[in-house]
């Protein structure tokens, strides 16, 4: 344990989230800066030769080398630890990477993981191929009934890996419960909070012991860098992620670290703004006789609503999914047909598999983000062809179904 610290904010205990959004992080240089400052440097200067040593035994904390440890990197992470609710924080290079590092801190070969089986299909693929090459076994279960993770429980499990809501289907996981089965077993519980983000949801709060985000989304919410983080207790990041970080490299560029920390300084803000349109939108959506379903948590037909307005201040996120008609009655390939025809039909929307912005996008997600999964997976994980998934921006409501509605008033169903 160093005895020299990295000095940290003189800021009056029990701040609001709103006020640490925009405050939290580290002191302002010898200037005064009133913005953050961007550090772009890959190392640091020590003073002499002893201290670079004492610095290198981990005797004297201080900057080093920002593979490991960068003061723009270190304000995005004290900033989002204190949103999050949690001690600590590790920035990484994207989503992926935090989800990599996370495995790779804490699993090794032998031991198992039990998984949603409706989470971003990137993480699909990453425990069911890339983390079984290494002797880690995956079982996924059901993101609702909370029976199957139960049942799933083996001696050598050691993580329970959940995203609530869901992508794209915003099928939402009792997070206390699964904490609990976790606990009760020995193993750690991880959950995705990329859809709600701290402003609406605070994982930790509910038994969560590490809580993941892809800060390329909501964090960031501009649609501008690659970006990740995990927060978790400081005895998870200083003893368990931060040495893989040293001898992985998944590290945050602390240019990406400034666009993300500037972004969660709107983040409250944009994304009730965000959210209460995506409400908007998919209440006018379930009205369109086009339309088969509409998945969105903040909707009174959402199956797990109660639980969604109970864990998520009250709010559905600002993601909405629909399936359009066509399927049951034509098969897959009409589905398919229509759902292209209405993302084709839009000239407002962004066609584009990335969610978070404050530009509205719309993506098709069994031949996008879901494509690389096997048809079983994407069928338990209720991707169908007809399938579109909307992340709901900053654009005016209105605009939005006239875009939507060009092409569904011209669709054959
Ligand atoms: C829920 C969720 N988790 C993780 C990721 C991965 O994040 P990144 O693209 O930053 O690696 C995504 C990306 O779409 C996502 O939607």
């Amino acid at each position: 344990m160093s005895s020299k610290k990295i000095p940290r904010l003189d800021l009056p205990a029990d701040l609001r989230p709103d006020t640490l959004a925009v405050r939290e992080g580290l002191p302002a240089s010898q200037w005064g800066e009133n913005s953050e400052a961007l550090y772009l440097t890959s190392s640091f200067v020590h003073p002499d030769a002893a201290t670079a040593a004492a610095r290198f035994a981990n005797e004297e904390e201080a900057f080093v080398y920002s593979r490991f440890s960068n003061p723009t990197v270190m304000m995005l992470e004290r900033r989002l630890a204190a949103l999050e609710g949690t001690q600590a924080c590790i920035a990484t290079a994207s989503g992926m990477g935090a989800i990599t590092m996370l495995c790779l801190s804490l699993l090794k070969a032998g031991d198992h993981v039990i998984c949603s089986q409706s989470v971003f299909g990137s993480t699909i693929v990453l425990f069911s191929r890339e983390f079984a090459k290494f002797g880690v076994d995956t079982t996924f279960v059901s993101q609702t009934d909370v029976g199957e993770w139960q049942r799933a429980i083996r001696p050598n499990t050691k993580l329970l890996f959940a995203e609530t809501p869901s992508n794209p289907l915003t099928e939402v996981c009792d997070i206390v419960a699964l904490a609990a089965i976790a606990h009760d077993a020995g193993a750690l519980l991880a959950v995705d909070n990329c859809f709600c983000t701290p402003a609406l949801q605070r994982p930790s709060e509910f038994g969560a012991d590490l809580v993941i985000h892809s800060g390329t989304k909501y964090l960031d919410g501009q649609g501008r860098v690659i970006a990740g983080a995990v927060c978790a207790s400081a005895q998870l990041v200083d003893e368990k992620l931060v040495p893989v970080m040293r001898s992985t490299g998944m590290t945050l560029s602390p240019f990406n670290a400034w666009v993300v920390l500037k972004g969660l300084e709107t983040l409250s803000i944009r994304m009730r703004a965000q959210a209460a349109s995506a409400l908007r939108l998919a209440q006018w959506l379930e009205g369109q006789t086009q339309i088969e379903r509409v998945f969105h948590p903040g909707l009174a037909s959402h199956p797990q609503h109660a639980l969604a307005m109970r864990q998520q201040s009250g709010c559905g996120g600002a993601v909405v999914s629909f399936i359009v008609k066509g399927q049951q009655q034509e098969g897959a390939d009409l589905a398919r047909r229509n759902a292209f025809h209405v993302i084709d039909s839009t000239r407002v929307c962004s066609i584009t598999a990335n969610l978070g912005d404050t530009k509205t996008t719309i993506t098709h997600p069994a031949s996008t983000s879901h494509s690389r999964l096997t048809e079983a997976q994407r069928q338990a994980a209720g991707i169908t062809q007809g399938l579109i998934r909307l992340a709901v921006g900053l654009d005016d409501v209105a605009d939005l179904q006239a875009d939507l509605r060009r092409g569904l008033d011209t669709l054959s169903t």
